[in-house]
């Protein structure tokens, strides 16, 4: 079975595309139907999004774009202030009594700011972690997290560091705002007759969805 997906932003009410945006979106869906071209026909919806998001150079978090604040496509808590940060702050501060003390991890860090918010707030509380270790991605948002923290707590510098993978030794606290939807997921449909994976295809002008 199969279900076309509109590729038109206009259509859902979505600003027109920049040329340098039209020129990415066409290069990223010729990747995914190539893609799709060889592994027979369809993906597996995980693959479809991991490309669309992850596609180096050209994947929604791998290429270059505000993607959120003001600006951007979306906003989140810790972009509205700073109270989401400072709140946050007094639970590491009990896991840091509970451990001794230890590093904060955020992985997907976004502008940056809650990492502005989270050092300053610790630092507030005398609590500074021993590293601000930050798992990111998208070089874009690297970029801004830096300029960011270099601004807002330039002091706190030398305890920030920029990890490619997950540590495998670790104390402290794990912190994560908004993470889990930019992961790639699988997606299946229930029916009378059985759990049905979900994919997409490429029927040449457009992705479709498959049941399989
Ligand atoms: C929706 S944004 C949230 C940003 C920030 N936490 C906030 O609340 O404003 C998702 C963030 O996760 C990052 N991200 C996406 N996939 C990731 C992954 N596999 N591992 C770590 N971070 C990831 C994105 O680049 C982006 O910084």
């Amino acid at each position: 079975m199969v279900h076309s997906v509109s590729r038109r932003p206009e259509l859902a009410g979505l600003p027109p595309l920049s040329k340098e945006e039209r020129r990415r979106s066409k290069r990223l869906t010729e990747t995914l139907a190539e893609e799709i071209d060889r592994c027979g026909g369809a993906v597996d919806f995980a693959r479809f999004m991991e490309l669309a998001l992850y596609a180096p150079g050209l994947g929604y978090y791998t290429s270059e774009g505000p993607k959120l604040g003001a600006h951007g496509d979306f906003v989140t808590a810790p972009e509205l202030g700073d109270l989401f940060a400072r709140c946050l702050a007094r639970q590491v501060v009990d896991v840091f009594d509970h451990v001794d003390g230890g590093s904060v991890l955020e992985a997907g860090a976004g502008s940056g700011r809650l990492a502005a918010g989270l050092l300053a707030e610790l630092e507030k509380r005398e609590r500074p972690p021993h590293r601000y270790q930050i798992l990111e991605p998208s070089p874009a948002l690297q970029a801004r997290q830096r300029a960011l923290l270099k601004n807002v707590v330039p002091q706190w510098s030398d305890r920030v560091e920029w990890l490619t993978a997950w540590p495998l030794d670790f104390r402290g606290v794990v912190v994560a705002n908004e993470l889990l939807d930019a992961l790639p997921v699988r997606r299946f449909r229930v029916t009378e007759s059985g759990i049905r994976w979900l994919g997409v295809a490429w029927d040449g002008t457009r992705f479709v969805e498959t049941e399989s």
